[in-house]
């Protein structure tokens, strides 16, 4: 099935079973705007834990903050985003659709890098297990092509992004004879820079109101604290603040379901230290984050890093942590290097000291920064999308059979285990009760009893729940039920007094940090 096909499946599944909802899907809903459901809250909190535990709980140098939304306006002049924090976009005049002008040409990259693969795939099964990939491409005159294309165009477009050159911009676009994917044609306007942020007014009259925006990271928050956490937390350098929280961008193109939208949140951390070891750092929580990334098990080579060509006004060194996604690579995590712009920046706009006096040196500096900063609805797309699976299958009465299973880290699971009354008699429903009030102080447990338990286990596939236990007429006899797992859809038969350990063995969040 083709990827495109098997994500505009996931999307719908997410809407069928309760995980991501269009907001104001009344109303004909708003766009790159969701709601998530009883399921998606559940995962979404998982997935904050887990990010959260794995700083504050695992590093005594690193502590948290809640700062709010609405932050004073000039931050926002400090911090550049009032004159930096644009994209550049283009509007086609025959279908009317905005596009931003750095997309386009990535797209137009993309579609070299897919012609060149083309070429390697075709060649790769021509030649069988003789293939040398190296070799073809340094000889192949279409792959030599279509390189040199890519290449030219590349350097063209990073010279373009670094000097922020909007004419040079509308020339790739029309030499590369890029067109509009709706009209076709390449009536295209001039490129033009706009803010990404919302704004809004406080105050109650309109001549005390003054424009405050929502924050469009929430990185700031934690910048113009970090001497109050430092002070009453009495922090040495170098140390780390973490927070999660909702930003908000307007973006020109919201595409791809949650991976881009106008309100989202971010999990940041940014990290303290000396000036002069911010690239030690830089490198220290790349390899950090990957790990933290690749711990969940869905493929070491589904994740690259991609180290920025544009570094952003603030930055002295940028990768993002890409993941395959079913349409290609693509960021879910940026690290930085923020050096001390921001800080250095409040100070100067502030008129505060920004300064951190170290005691083991006795110097007064601004702190350097390193930053992580993740989308927690993007890393929720990242999981869904590896945990999405399609499955053929045989029963064993030899009948084919087929289920969509989710095969979410049993950790990061909403509900982690579904317990089901054979039928709806001889006391196997109050027997089955009798477990959910058991294990629920424990872990997030559903209780059904509706439909076949064939239907029930699909059910629970569908939401991804590691286990099912199924109380039968056994059960009264011996106090044993049977386990289901479901990944290998196997069963076993354990005792009741030893469910809890069975199940937290897999969904206890400690042996998924101890990998870290
Ligand atoms: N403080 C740095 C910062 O905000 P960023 O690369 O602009 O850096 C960080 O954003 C992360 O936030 C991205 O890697 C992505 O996961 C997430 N993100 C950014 N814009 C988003 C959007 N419109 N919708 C969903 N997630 C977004």
């Amino acid at each position: 099935m083709a990827q495109e096909d098997v994500f505009k499946k996931l999307v719908a599944h997410c809407k069928e079973y309760g995980f991501v909802f269009p907001s104001s899907e009344i109303y004909d809903g708003l766009a790159a705007v969701y709601d998530y459901g009883q399921y998606g809250v559940e995962l979404k909190n998982n997935i904050k834990k887990y990010w959260w535990d794995s700083l504050v709980l695992l590093h005594e140098n690193i502590v948290g903050l809640d700062a709010a939304i609405f932050m004073h306006p000039t931050i926002w002049k400090a911090s550049g985003h009032v004159d930096a924090f644009n994209d550049p976009l283009v509007d086609n005049r025959d279908s009317k659709k905005r596009y931003r002008a750095d997309v386009l040409i990535e797209d137009q990259m993309a579609k070299y890098e897919g012609k060149i693969l083309k070429e390697v795939e075709k060649a790769r099964k021509r030649f069988g297990e003789d293939f040398d990939e190296e070799q073809f491409r340094s000889t192949n005159q279409r792959v030599l092509r279509n390189q040199e294309k890519l290449e030219k165009l590349h350097s063209r477009y990073v010279r373009a992004m670094n000097d922020s050159d909007l004419e040079e911009l509308w020339q790739i676009i029309i030499d590369e004879e890029i067109v509009c994917p709706i009209s076709g044609t390449r009536n295209w306007t001039e490129v033009r820079q706009f803010n990404l942020m919302f704004s809004t007014e406080m105050g109650s009259t309109a001549e005390s109101a003054s424009k405050i925006y929502l924050r469009p990271e929430t990185a700031q928050g934690i910048f113009v604290n970090y001497l109050n956490v430092q002070k009453s937390g009495r922090m040495k350098i170098p140390f780390g603040i973490a927070q999660t929280g909702k930003a908000f961008r307007n973006e020109i193109v919201a595409r791809q379901f949650i991976f881009r939208m106008r309100e989202f949140e971010q999990m940041e951390m940014q990290f303290f230290v000396p000036p002069g070891t911010e690239l030690e750092w830089f490198r220290y929580w790349k390899e950090a984050r990957m790990k933290w990334h690749r711990a969940l098990g869905f493929g070491d080579d589904h994740y690259r890093f991609h180290d920025h060509d544009k570094l952003a006004h603030y930055a002295n060194a940028a990768t993002d942590i890409e993941y395959r996604f079913p349409f290609g690579f693509k960021e879910v995590e940026g690290i930085h290097s923020r050096t001390d712009f921001d800080l250095g920046s409040h100070q100067e706009y502030s008129g505060k000291k920004m300064q951190y006096f170290d005691p083991d040196t006795n110097q007064n500096y601004v702190p350097y920064v390193v930053e992580t900063s993740i989308g927690l609805d993007r890393m929720f797309l990242q999981i869904i999308s590896a945990a999405y699976h399609e499955e053929e299958l045989i029963k064993e009465d030899g009948t084919r059979d087929s289920r969509v299973v989710l095969r979410l880290p049993p950790v990061l699971a909403p509900v982690k285990l579904a317990v089901f009354p054979l039928t709806k008699k001889d006391n196997l429903p109050e027997k089955a009760r009798s477990i959910v009030n058991e294990l629920k102080f424990d872990f997030n447990c559903q209780y059904e009893e509706k439909d076949s338990i064939g239907k029930r286990y699909r059910r629970q596939d569908a939401i991804g729940t590691p286990y099912c236990i199924t109380v039968d007429h056994q059960t009264l006899q011996d106090n044993t039920v049977t386990i289901r797992y479901r990944d290998s859809m196997k069963q076993d038969r354990v005792g009741i007094p030893n469910l809890k350990a069975t199940i937290k063995e897999k969904v206890d969040i400690s042996n998924l940090l101890k990998q870290l």
